[in-house]
């Protein structure tokens, strides 16, 4: 499998794991993303839009369709003013966008402190904590779909708990966010709450929570209660830190991830659903 630098993939066959933060998943035909010709280039086959990788579960025969990775001239952190009106590319990522609001003392974005998401996969998956997600600040977004660029109210994305009705053809390329004039103490107090509530998360490689919890419940504190922490399937194995993570201790494949996740469903005793997205699996 080639090596090359990330920045020349256009449309070369590389290990999926390269790109997700829990390391596993075989091969695909990865395109890096400059500008919407290679948009319209690359989109002339089956594809399938990667973020940073950090919700994802990657077979290990990897899959057929492209797979689409926007460059960084979709990452625009760097035109941000201190605007609370403002538009982002997708590629902008999540953690240095809090940062940079936080710092402005603008409001809106505090829920998604900690998340290592890029701003396309957050809207995607409407991510967030009890303190806030995406659907607290979006107003719109830019997808690239069907060959050209269309603008999609946040009304019409259907954003729910770790859910979104974005039309999977549809690759987001930009977003317009409103943040709310605060002041910078009042937002590090918010953010104080948030990291807190994130302190006994494990830090090593994961892909976030397996599970969404179910309604009144924490998938977490069910499965910590089965006992199921340390519970392991080859490198795969349920985080002491937190039940509802499985880390790769190394050289974990999505087979033996996979084979965790049900083992897990099969000791504990409510509807676990996966909120990973899987690729690549029947
Ligand atoms: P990816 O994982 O790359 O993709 C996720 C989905 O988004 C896929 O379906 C993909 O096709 C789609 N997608 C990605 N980019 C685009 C695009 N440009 N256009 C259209 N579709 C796109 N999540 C939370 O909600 N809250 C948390 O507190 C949280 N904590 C986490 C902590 C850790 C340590 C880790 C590893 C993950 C955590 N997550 C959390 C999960 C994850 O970060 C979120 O689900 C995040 O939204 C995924 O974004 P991503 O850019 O990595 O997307
Ligand atoms: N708990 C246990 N044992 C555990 C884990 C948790 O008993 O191993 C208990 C905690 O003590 C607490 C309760 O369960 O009383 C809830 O735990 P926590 O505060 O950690 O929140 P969570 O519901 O497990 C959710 C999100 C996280 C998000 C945190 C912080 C989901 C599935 N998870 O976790 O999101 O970071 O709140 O707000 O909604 C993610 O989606 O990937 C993710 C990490």
């Amino acid at each position: 499998m080639p090596t090359a630098n990330l920045s020349t993939a256009h449309g070369q066959r590389l290990e999926l794991k390269r790109f997700t933060t829990l390391k596993v998943g075989g091969p695909a035909e990865v395109w890096q993303i400059e500008t919407t010709d290679d948009l319209l280039e690359a989109t002339q086959e089956p594809y399938r839009a990667i973020g940073a990788g950090s919700n994802l579960l990657i077979s290990d025969e990897g899959i057929s369709e492209r797979v689409i990775k926007l460059g960084s001239d979709f990452n625009t952190l760097k035109t941000f003013k201190g605007q609370g009106d403002l538009w982002l590319g997708a590629a902008t990522p999540l953690p240095g966008l809090v940062r940079r609001t936080a710092q402005a003392g603008l409001s809106g974005l505090e829920g998604l402190l900690g998340i290592p998401a890029v701003l396309g996969g957050a809207i995607a998956m409407n991510a967030g904590t009890r303190f806030g997600d995406m659907s607290d600040s979006l107003q719109e977004v830019e997808v690239f779909v069907d060959g050209g660029l269309e603008r999609i109210k946040v009304s019409e994305l259907g954003l729910s708990y770790r859910h979104s009705t974005l039309p999977e053809d549809a690759i987001i390329t930009r977003a317009r966010l409103k943040l709310t004039p605060s002041t910078p103490e009042k937002v590090e107090t918010l953010l104080a709450k948030v990291d807190a509530a994130r302190k006994g998360q494990p830090k090593v490689k994961s892909a976030g929570c397996a599970f969404k919890n179910p309604a009144g419940n924490s998938a977490g504190h069910l499965i910590d209660v089965a006992g199921l922490k340390g519970l392991r399937v080859g490198d795969a194995m349920v985080s002491h830190e937190h039940g509802n993570f499985i880390v790769n201790l190394g050289n974990a494949t999505a087979n033996d991830v996979l084979k965790l996740t049900d083992l897990i469903r099969s000791k504990v005793d409510a509807p676990l659903e996966l909120e990973w997205q899987l690729w690549g699996f029947q």
